[in-house]
Protein backbone atom coordinates (compact mmCIF):
# COMPACT_ATOMS: atom_id res chain seq x y z
CA UNK A 1 0.00 0.00 0.00
CA UNK A 2 1.29 3.66 -0.75
CA UNK A 3 2.20 5.54 2.12
CA UNK A 4 -0.04 8.91 3.23
CA UNK A 5 2.10 11.73 1.87
CA UNK A 6 2.47 14.22 5.10
CA UNK A 7 3.80 17.99 4.99
CA UNK A 8 4.25 20.78 7.50
CA UNK A 9 1.76 23.52 7.21
CA UNK A 10 2.49 27.18 9.01
CA UNK A 11 -0.94 27.75 10.75
CA UNK A 12 -0.44 31.81 10.30
CA UNK A 13 0.39 32.18 6.81
CA UNK A 14 0.26 28.81 5.31
CA UNK A 15 4.07 28.30 4.38
CA UNK A 16 4.39 24.50 3.11
CA UNK A 17 7.20 22.51 4.31
CA UNK A 18 8.73 18.96 3.95
CA UNK A 19 9.84 18.88 7.80
CA UNK A 20 9.07 20.26 11.20
CA UNK A 21 10.47 23.81 11.27
CA UNK A 22 10.40 26.04 14.74
CA UNK A 23 10.06 29.59 13.18
CA UNK A 24 8.09 30.38 9.90
CA UNK A 25 10.63 31.25 7.58
CA UNK A 26 8.04 33.30 5.47
CA UNK A 27 6.35 34.97 8.42
CA UNK A 28 8.71 35.08 11.00
CA UNK A 29 6.07 33.58 13.52
CA UNK A 30 7.28 30.41 16.58
CA UNK A 31 6.01 26.92 16.88
CA UNK A 32 3.30 27.51 13.60
CA UNK A 33 4.39 23.74 12.25
CA UNK A 34 1.67 21.38 12.75
CA UNK A 35 1.76 17.88 10.48
CA UNK A 36 -0.69 17.27 8.19
CA UNK A 37 -1.51 14.35 5.64
CA UNK A 38 -1.86 15.81 2.42
CA UNK A 39 -2.73 12.74 0.45
CA UNK A 40 -4.15 9.66 1.40
CA UNK A 41 -3.27 6.51 0.55
CA UNK A 42 -6.06 5.78 -1.53
CA UNK A 43 -6.71 8.45 -3.21
CA UNK A 44 -9.96 7.25 -5.35
CA UNK A 45 -12.90 9.41 -4.19
CA UNK A 46 -14.32 11.57 -6.55
CA UNK A 47 -14.72 15.62 -5.81
CA UNK A 48 -16.45 17.51 -8.14
CA UNK A 49 -17.23 16.31 -11.43
CA UNK A 50 -14.35 17.27 -13.20
CA UNK A 51 -12.12 14.97 -11.68
CA UNK A 52 -13.56 12.19 -13.42
CA UNK A 53 -11.59 12.36 -16.21
CA UNK A 54 -14.26 14.12 -18.39
CA UNK A 55 -12.78 17.62 -18.50
CA UNK A 56 -11.93 19.19 -22.18
CA UNK A 57 -8.01 20.28 -21.92
CA UNK A 58 -8.21 24.18 -22.68
CA UNK A 59 -6.10 25.16 -25.89
CA UNK A 60 -4.48 28.90 -26.30
CA UNK A 61 -6.29 31.37 -28.25
CA UNK A 62 -5.62 35.02 -29.51
CA UNK A 63 -6.46 37.72 -27.37
CA UNK A 64 -8.93 39.11 -29.95
CA UNK A 65 -9.87 36.04 -30.37
CA UNK A 66 -11.54 35.26 -27.43
CA UNK A 67 -15.08 36.13 -27.62
CA UNK A 68 -16.43 39.20 -25.69
CA UNK A 69 -18.81 38.08 -22.53
CA UNK A 70 -20.86 40.94 -21.02
CA UNK A 71 -20.52 40.51 -16.81
CA UNK A 72 -23.63 39.01 -16.18
CA UNK A 73 -24.58 40.79 -12.94
CA UNK A 74 -27.45 39.89 -10.77
CA UNK A 75 -28.86 42.18 -7.51
CA UNK A 76 -28.59 41.01 -4.41
CA UNK A 77 -31.33 42.41 -3.07
CA UNK A 78 -28.91 44.35 -0.81
CA UNK A 79 -27.72 47.88 -1.92
CA UNK A 80 -25.08 47.90 0.35
CA UNK A 81 -24.05 44.43 -0.70
CA UNK A 82 -24.18 45.22 -4.62
CA UNK A 83 -22.05 48.23 -3.90
CA UNK A 84 -19.34 46.67 -2.02
CA UNK A 85 -19.21 43.50 -4.88
CA UNK A 86 -18.89 46.25 -7.21
CA UNK A 87 -22.20 46.54 -8.98
CA UNK A 88 -24.21 43.24 -8.27
CA UNK A 89 -23.19 39.92 -8.08
CA UNK A 90 -21.57 38.34 -11.05
CA UNK A 91 -22.45 34.38 -12.36
CA UNK A 92 -19.32 31.76 -11.17
CA UNK A 93 -17.89 34.34 -8.39
CA UNK A 94 -16.29 33.03 -5.43
CA UNK A 95 -16.93 35.39 -2.38
CA UNK A 96 -15.05 35.22 0.74
CA UNK A 97 -16.51 37.38 3.69
CA UNK A 98 -14.20 37.43 6.48
CA UNK A 99 -14.55 38.67 9.89
CA UNK A 100 -14.19 38.15 13.52
CA UNK A 101 -16.12 35.53 15.76
CA UNK A 102 -19.84 37.27 16.65
CA UNK A 103 -19.71 40.48 13.89
CA UNK A 104 -22.66 39.13 11.99
CA UNK A 105 -21.19 36.88 9.17
CA UNK A 106 -24.33 34.34 9.60
CA UNK A 107 -26.68 37.05 9.96
CA UNK A 108 -25.80 38.97 6.87
CA UNK A 109 -25.32 36.06 4.47
CA UNK A 110 -28.81 34.60 6.09
CA UNK A 111 -30.60 37.70 5.74
CA UNK A 112 -29.27 38.10 2.10
CA UNK A 113 -30.20 34.52 1.20
CA UNK A 114 -33.73 35.00 2.56
CA UNK A 115 -34.08 38.63 0.51
CA UNK A 116 -32.96 37.25 -2.87
CA UNK A 117 -35.68 36.79 -5.08
CA UNK A 118 -36.65 34.34 -7.93
CA UNK A 119 -33.14 32.38 -7.51
CA UNK A 120 -32.21 28.87 -5.56
CA UNK A 121 -30.10 29.66 -3.02
CA UNK A 122 -28.70 26.80 -0.75
CA UNK A 123 -27.48 27.93 2.64
CA UNK A 124 -24.87 25.20 4.26
CA UNK A 125 -24.43 25.77 7.45
CA UNK A 126 -21.52 23.44 9.41
CA UNK A 127 -21.81 25.61 12.94
CA UNK A 128 -25.39 26.17 13.47
CA UNK A 129 -28.48 23.49 13.20
CA UNK A 130 -31.39 23.52 11.17
CA UNK A 131 -33.48 25.27 13.72
CA UNK A 132 -30.90 27.62 15.24
CA UNK A 133 -30.89 28.71 11.41
CA UNK A 134 -35.09 28.92 11.72
CA UNK A 135 -34.89 31.16 14.75
CA UNK A 136 -32.75 33.48 12.88
CA UNK A 137 -34.75 33.68 9.98
CA UNK A 138 -37.43 34.45 11.98
CA UNK A 139 -36.02 37.01 13.57
CA UNK A 140 -34.80 38.44 10.50
CA UNK A 141 -37.89 38.02 7.82
CA UNK A 142 -40.85 36.22 7.81
CA UNK A 143 -38.88 33.61 6.77
CA UNK A 144 -40.83 32.36 4.02
CA UNK A 145 -38.74 32.77 1.40
CA UNK A 146 -39.83 29.65 -0.70
CA UNK A 147 -36.30 29.23 -2.64
CA UNK A 148 -33.63 28.98 0.19
CA UNK A 149 -32.70 25.64 1.17
CA UNK A 150 -30.63 25.06 4.74
CA UNK A 151 -28.10 22.32 4.56
CA UNK A 152 -26.34 21.39 7.91
CA UNK A 153 -23.86 19.32 6.62
CA UNK A 154 -19.57 19.40 6.67
CA UNK A 155 -18.38 16.96 4.06
CA UNK A 156 -17.46 18.46 0.82
CA UNK A 157 -18.64 15.06 -0.83
CA UNK A 158 -21.67 15.24 0.51
CA UNK A 159 -22.38 18.66 0.12
CA UNK A 160 -21.32 17.89 -3.61
CA UNK A 161 -23.94 15.11 -3.84
CA UNK A 162 -26.67 17.33 -2.46
CA UNK A 163 -25.90 20.34 -5.07
CA UNK A 164 -26.59 17.94 -7.84
CA UNK A 165 -29.78 16.81 -6.67
CA UNK A 166 -30.93 20.50 -5.91
CA UNK A 167 -29.14 22.53 -8.63
CA UNK A 168 -28.94 25.61 -6.66
CA UNK A 169 -28.46 28.92 -8.24
CA UNK A 170 -26.33 30.38 -5.47
CA UNK A 171 -24.20 29.07 -2.54
CA UNK A 172 -23.28 29.89 0.72
CA UNK A 173 -21.34 28.09 2.87
CA UNK A 174 -21.03 29.03 6.51
CA UNK A 175 -17.85 28.63 7.16
CA UNK A 176 -14.91 27.16 5.16
CA UNK A 177 -13.45 26.29 8.22
CA UNK A 178 -15.64 23.33 9.40
CA UNK A 179 -15.63 21.71 5.99
CA UNK A 180 -13.62 18.83 5.56
CA UNK A 181 -12.94 16.79 2.18
CA UNK A 182 -12.22 13.19 2.47
CA UNK A 183 -9.02 13.67 0.27
CA UNK A 184 -7.31 14.85 3.25
CA UNK A 185 -6.73 13.77 6.67
CA UNK A 186 -6.04 16.89 8.48
CA UNK A 187 -8.25 18.24 11.17
CA UNK A 188 -10.84 20.77 9.72
CA UNK A 189 -9.84 24.29 9.84
CA UNK A 190 -6.57 23.85 8.97
CA UNK A 191 -4.66 24.85 6.21
CA UNK A 192 -4.52 21.60 4.29
CA UNK A 193 -8.27 20.94 4.63
CA UNK A 194 -9.46 25.03 3.87
CA UNK A 195 -7.28 25.24 0.73
CA UNK A 196 -8.46 21.67 -0.83
CA UNK A 197 -12.24 22.78 -0.04
CA UNK A 198 -11.70 26.20 -1.25
CA UNK A 199 -10.43 24.31 -4.64
CA UNK A 200 -13.29 22.18 -5.11
CA UNK A 201 -15.49 25.00 -4.21
CA UNK A 202 -14.01 27.06 -7.03
CA UNK A 203 -13.92 24.35 -9.58
CA UNK A 204 -17.72 24.03 -9.10
CA UNK A 205 -17.82 27.62 -8.95
CA UNK A 206 -15.93 28.17 -12.21
CA UNK A 207 -17.53 25.08 -14.24
CA UNK A 208 -21.20 25.19 -13.03
CA UNK A 209 -20.91 29.47 -13.03
CA UNK A 210 -22.84 29.27 -9.85
CA UNK A 211 -21.88 32.22 -7.09
CA UNK A 212 -20.34 31.15 -3.99
CA UNK A 213 -20.05 32.94 -0.86
CA UNK A 214 -17.75 31.57 1.87
CA UNK A 215 -17.21 32.61 4.99
CA UNK A 216 -14.11 32.86 7.08
CA UNK A 217 -13.06 33.50 10.34
CA UNK A 218 -10.17 35.72 11.48
CA UNK A 219 -8.30 35.12 13.93
CA UNK A 220 -7.13 37.21 16.73
CA UNK A 221 -4.63 39.51 14.72
CA UNK A 222 -6.68 39.87 11.91
CA UNK A 223 -6.13 37.61 9.15
CA UNK A 224 -8.46 35.45 8.12
CA UNK A 225 -7.39 31.60 9.25
CA UNK A 226 -6.17 28.91 6.83
CA UNK A 227 -5.20 32.26 5.40
CA UNK A 228 -3.59 34.31 2.66
CA UNK A 229 -4.23 31.50 0.48
CA UNK A 230 -7.48 31.78 0.53
CA UNK A 231 -7.32 35.57 -0.33
CA UNK A 232 -5.44 34.20 -3.69
CA UNK A 233 -7.78 31.38 -5.01
CA UNK A 234 -10.78 33.32 -4.56
CA UNK A 235 -12.02 36.11 -6.76
CA UNK A 236 -13.51 38.87 -4.12
CA UNK A 237 -12.76 39.11 -0.60
CA UNK A 238 -14.95 41.21 1.96
CA UNK A 239 -14.29 41.86 5.27
CA UNK A 240 -16.88 42.63 7.68
CA UNK A 241 -16.03 44.76 10.52
CA UNK A 242 -17.01 47.10 13.45
CA UNK A 243 -17.22 47.10 17.01
CA UNK A 244 -18.91 44.55 18.35
CA UNK A 245 -20.07 47.07 20.91
CA UNK A 246 -21.44 49.39 18.46
CA UNK A 247 -24.44 48.96 16.86
CA UNK A 248 -22.82 49.64 12.64
CA UNK A 249 -21.06 47.12 10.69
CA UNK A 250 -18.70 48.04 7.91
CA UNK A 251 -18.58 45.65 4.76
CA UNK A 252 -15.40 46.39 3.17
CA UNK A 253 -13.60 44.83 -0.22
CA UNK A 254 -10.25 44.55 0.16
CA UNK A 255 -9.59 42.50 -3.39
CA UNK A 256 -12.18 42.52 -6.09
CA UNK A 257 -11.59 40.84 -9.55
CA UNK A 258 -14.96 42.48 -10.82
CA UNK A 259 -14.91 45.92 -9.44
CA UNK A 260 -13.01 48.70 -7.31
CA UNK A 261 -11.19 47.62 -3.87
CA UNK A 262 -11.97 49.56 -0.71
CA UNK A 263 -16.10 49.94 -1.65
CA UNK A 264 -17.71 49.86 1.68
CA UNK A 265 -20.99 49.24 2.79
CA UNK A 266 -22.88 50.30 6.10
CA UNK A 267 -24.97 48.46 7.94
CA UNK A 268 -26.59 49.00 11.78
CA UNK A 269 -27.54 45.77 13.82
CA UNK A 270 -30.59 45.55 15.96
CA UNK A 271 -32.82 43.25 17.10
CA UNK A 272 -34.49 42.18 13.61
CA UNK A 273 -31.30 41.47 11.47
CA UNK A 274 -29.18 44.15 9.55
CA UNK A 275 -30.47 47.08 8.11
CA UNK A 276 -28.50 49.24 5.26
CA UNK A 277 -27.26 52.41 6.19
CA UNK A 278 -27.72 54.43 2.80
CA UNK A 279 -26.93 57.92 4.67
CA UNK A 280 -23.58 57.66 6.35
CA UNK A 281 -22.81 60.72 7.58
CA UNK A 282 -26.28 61.07 9.41
CA UNK A 283 -24.46 58.68 11.87
CA UNK A 284 -20.96 59.73 11.91
CA UNK A 285 -21.57 62.74 12.93
CA UNK A 286 -22.84 63.04 16.73
CA UNK A 287 -25.85 65.74 17.26
CA UNK A 288 -24.72 68.31 19.78
CA UNK A 289 -26.33 71.09 20.74
CA UNK A 290 -23.57 72.96 22.03
CA UNK A 291 -19.92 73.43 20.96
CA UNK A 292 -17.42 71.07 22.14
CA UNK A 293 -13.55 71.67 22.07
CA UNK A 294 -11.62 68.31 20.42
CA UNK A 295 -14.06 68.41 18.11
CA UNK A 296 -13.48 68.08 14.15
CA UNK A 297 -14.87 66.78 11.11
CA UNK A 298 -13.28 65.22 7.77
CA UNK A 299 -14.65 65.21 4.58
CA UNK A 300 -13.30 61.57 3.69
CA UNK A 301 -13.70 59.45 1.21
CA UNK A 302 -14.21 55.41 2.09
CA UNK A 303 -13.65 53.80 -1.45
CA UNK A 304 -15.39 55.72 -3.99
CA UNK A 305 -18.11 57.19 -1.17
CA UNK A 306 -17.50 60.45 0.41
CA UNK A 307 -18.94 60.79 3.89
CA UNK A 308 -17.90 63.29 7.07
CA UNK A 309 -17.11 61.74 10.29
CA UNK A 310 -15.66 63.15 13.41
CA UNK A 311 -12.21 63.20 14.87
CA UNK A 312 -12.66 63.31 18.47
CA UNK A 313 -8.80 64.31 20.30
CA UNK A 314 -8.31 65.03 24.06
CA UNK A 315 -4.91 66.68 25.19
CA UNK A 316 -4.29 66.90 28.78
CA UNK A 317 -1.46 66.87 31.13
CA UNK A 318 0.67 63.67 31.17
CA UNK A 319 0.56 62.43 34.77
CA UNK A 320 3.61 60.24 35.06
CA UNK A 321 6.38 60.82 33.26
CA UNK A 322 6.09 59.08 29.78
CA UNK A 323 2.54 60.80 27.97
CA UNK A 324 0.43 58.36 26.48
CA UNK A 325 -0.39 58.78 22.65
CA UNK A 326 -3.33 56.69 21.81
CA UNK A 327 -5.69 56.61 18.83
CA UNK A 328 -8.61 54.02 18.18
CA UNK A 329 -9.29 54.05 14.36
CA UNK A 330 -6.26 56.22 13.41
CA UNK A 331 -2.99 54.83 12.63
CA UNK A 332 -0.64 56.00 15.73
CA UNK A 333 2.03 56.02 13.75
CA UNK A 334 0.66 58.36 11.74
CA UNK A 335 -0.48 60.64 14.75
CA UNK A 336 2.73 60.50 16.38
CA UNK A 337 4.49 61.97 13.26
CA UNK A 338 1.52 65.26 12.78
CA UNK A 339 1.97 65.96 16.60
CA UNK A 340 5.75 66.18 15.64
CA UNK A 341 4.67 68.24 12.85
CA UNK A 342 2.78 70.60 15.27
CA UNK A 343 5.79 70.63 17.82
CA UNK A 344 7.98 71.65 14.94
CA UNK A 345 5.87 73.71 12.72
CA UNK A 346 3.67 75.91 15.10
CA UNK A 347 5.63 75.58 18.21
CA UNK A 348 3.07 73.94 20.23
CA UNK A 349 4.02 71.62 23.18
CA UNK A 350 3.07 68.50 23.16
CA UNK A 351 5.73 66.57 24.73
CA UNK A 352 4.20 66.30 28.21
CA UNK A 353 0.21 65.62 27.49
CA UNK A 354 -1.11 62.88 26.65
CA UNK A 355 -3.38 62.49 23.44
CA UNK A 356 -5.48 60.61 22.82
CA UNK A 357 -7.49 60.76 19.41
CA UNK A 358 -11.23 58.53 18.35
CA UNK A 359 -12.29 58.24 15.56
CA UNK A 360 -16.48 58.52 15.71
CA UNK A 361 -18.64 55.34 15.00
CA UNK A 362 -16.32 53.03 15.64
CA UNK A 363 -14.82 53.26 12.23
CA UNK A 364 -11.31 52.77 11.05
CA UNK A 365 -9.90 55.21 8.59
CA UNK A 366 -6.80 55.10 6.17
CA UNK A 367 -7.80 58.18 3.82
CA UNK A 368 -4.68 61.10 4.41
CA UNK A 369 -7.60 63.50 3.92
CA UNK A 370 -8.40 63.08 7.54
CA UNK A 371 -4.91 64.61 8.74
CA UNK A 372 -5.94 68.06 8.80
CA UNK A 373 -9.06 67.25 10.45
CA UNK A 374 -7.14 65.27 13.15
CA UNK A 375 -4.56 68.19 13.44
CA UNK A 376 -7.49 70.84 14.50
CA UNK A 377 -8.61 68.79 16.84
CA UNK A 378 -5.96 67.85 18.73
CA UNK A 379 -5.36 71.81 18.95
CA UNK A 380 -8.97 72.77 19.84
CA UNK A 381 -8.71 70.76 22.79
CA UNK A 382 -5.26 71.81 23.52
CA UNK A 383 -6.25 75.28 23.02
CA UNK A 384 -10.01 74.32 24.66
CA UNK A 385 -11.30 76.15 21.77
CA UNK A 386 -14.42 74.73 19.97
CA UNK A 387 -14.01 74.34 15.66
CA UNK A 388 -17.96 75.36 14.59
CA UNK A 389 -19.73 72.54 14.34
CA UNK A 390 -20.26 73.90 10.56
CA UNK A 391 -16.75 73.91 9.45
CA UNK A 392 -15.01 70.58 7.67
CA UNK A 393 -11.79 69.85 6.76
CA UNK A 394 -10.15 68.02 4.05
CA UNK A 395 -6.68 67.86 3.33
CA UNK A 396 -3.29 65.97 3.84
CA UNK A 397 -0.72 67.12 5.83
CA UNK A 398 3.04 66.61 4.95
CA UNK A 399 5.74 66.49 7.06
CA UNK A 400 6.75 70.73 6.89
CA UNK A 401 3.40 71.67 7.47
CA UNK A 402 2.36 71.84 3.86
CA UNK A 403 -1.31 71.46 3.30
CA UNK A 404 -1.63 68.75 0.67
CA UNK A 405 -3.97 68.09 -2.03
CA UNK A 406 -5.93 65.38 -1.88
CA UNK A 407 -7.82 62.97 -4.63
CA UNK A 408 -11.73 63.56 -5.46
CA UNK A 409 -12.15 66.91 -3.97
CA UNK A 410 -15.05 67.95 -5.86
CA UNK A 411 -16.92 64.67 -4.29
CA UNK A 412 -16.18 66.02 -1.03
CA UNK A 413 -17.15 69.02 -1.07
CA UNK A 414 -20.18 68.39 -2.29
CA UNK A 415 -21.31 65.39 0.46
CA UNK A 416 -20.28 68.55 2.53
CA UNK A 417 -22.23 71.26 0.93
CA UNK A 418 -25.65 68.25 0.73
CA UNK A 419 -24.92 68.13 4.53
CA UNK A 420 -25.30 71.77 5.11
CA UNK A 421 -21.40 72.81 6.36
CA UNK A 422 -20.79 76.11 5.80
CA UNK A 423 -17.23 76.43 5.56
CA UNK A 424 -14.81 73.70 4.52
CA UNK A 425 -10.80 73.96 4.35
CA UNK A 426 -9.13 72.33 1.26
CA UNK A 427 -5.39 72.60 0.05
CA UNK A 428 -4.74 75.71 -2.27
CA UNK A 429 -3.34 73.09 -5.06
CA UNK A 430 -6.93 71.29 -5.26
CA UNK A 431 -8.62 75.05 -6.21
CA UNK A 432 -7.77 74.09 -9.74
CA UNK A 433 -10.84 72.86 -11.53
CA UNK A 434 -13.42 73.92 -9.15
CA UNK A 435 -16.37 75.80 -9.62
CA UNK A 436 -16.77 77.84 -6.64
CA UNK A 437 -20.36 79.18 -8.10
CA UNK A 438 -21.61 75.36 -7.94
CA UNK A 439 -21.76 74.80 -4.11
CA UNK A 440 -23.48 77.12 -1.05
CA UNK A 441 -20.30 76.66 0.53
CA UNK A 442 -17.54 78.75 1.28
CA UNK A 443 -14.07 77.35 0.07
CA UNK A 444 -11.33 78.02 2.02
CA UNK A 445 -8.08 77.26 0.32
CA UNK A 446 -5.18 77.08 2.25
CA UNK A 447 -1.22 75.80 1.93
CA UNK A 448 0.02 76.06 5.29
CA UNK A 449 -0.98 74.38 9.01
CA UNK A 450 0.01 77.88 10.39
CA UNK A 451 -2.53 79.53 7.90
CA UNK A 452 -5.35 76.82 9.27
CA UNK A 453 -4.58 77.78 13.02
CA UNK A 454 -5.36 81.60 11.89
CA UNK A 455 -8.50 80.93 10.28
CA UNK A 456 -10.01 78.91 12.54
CA UNK A 457 -8.50 80.09 16.60
CA UNK A 458 -8.41 83.69 15.47
P1 LIG B 1 -23.60 36.14 13.84
O1 LIG B 1 -24.18 36.38 12.50
O2 LIG B 1 -23.91 34.86 14.50
O3 LIG B 1 -22.03 36.34 13.81
P2 LIG B 1 -20.90 35.49 13.09
O4 LIG B 1 -21.56 34.57 12.15
O5 LIG B 1 -20.06 36.54 12.42
O6 LIG B 1 -20.15 34.79 14.17
O7 LIG B 1 -24.05 37.37 14.72
C1 LIG B 1 -24.20 37.23 16.05
C2 LIG B 1 -24.48 38.52 16.73
O8 LIG B 1 -25.44 39.34 16.12
C3 LIG B 1 -25.02 38.17 18.08
O9 LIG B 1 -24.19 38.76 19.04
C4 LIG B 1 -26.40 38.71 18.13
C5 LIG B 1 -26.45 39.72 17.04
N1 LIG B 1 -27.76 39.79 16.36
C6 LIG B 1 -28.55 40.89 16.50
O10 LIG B 1 -28.21 41.83 17.20
N2 LIG B 1 -29.75 40.94 15.83
C7 LIG B 1 -30.19 39.92 15.05
O11 LIG B 1 -31.27 40.01 14.46
C8 LIG B 1 -29.35 38.77 14.91
C9 LIG B 1 -29.78 37.62 14.06
C10 LIG B 1 -28.15 38.74 15.58
MG1 LIG C 1 -21.63 32.48 12.27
Amino acid sequence: MAKSKVAYFCQSCGYESAKWLGKCPSCNQWNTFVEEVIEKASASIPTWKSDLGTRVLNKPSKVSEIENSIEKRASTGDKELDRVLGGGLVEGSIVLIGGEPGIGKSTLMLQFALNLKGRKILYISGEESQQQIKMRAERINDASNSNCYILTETATQNIFKQIELLEPEVLVIDSIQTLHSSHIDSTPGSVSQVRECTAELLRFAKETGTPVFLIGHITKDGAIAGPKILEHMVDTVLQFEGDRHHVYRILRSIKNRFGAAAELGIYEMHGGGLREVSNPSEILLSQRDEELSGIAVSAMLEGARPMLIETQALVSPAAYGTPQRSATGFDTRRMNMLLAVLEKRCGFKLSAQDVFLNIAGGIRVEDPATDLAVLVAIISSHQDIAVSSKTCFAAEVGLSGEIRAVNRIEQRIAEADKLGFETIYISKYNLKGIVREKFNLEIKAVSKIEEVFGLVFG
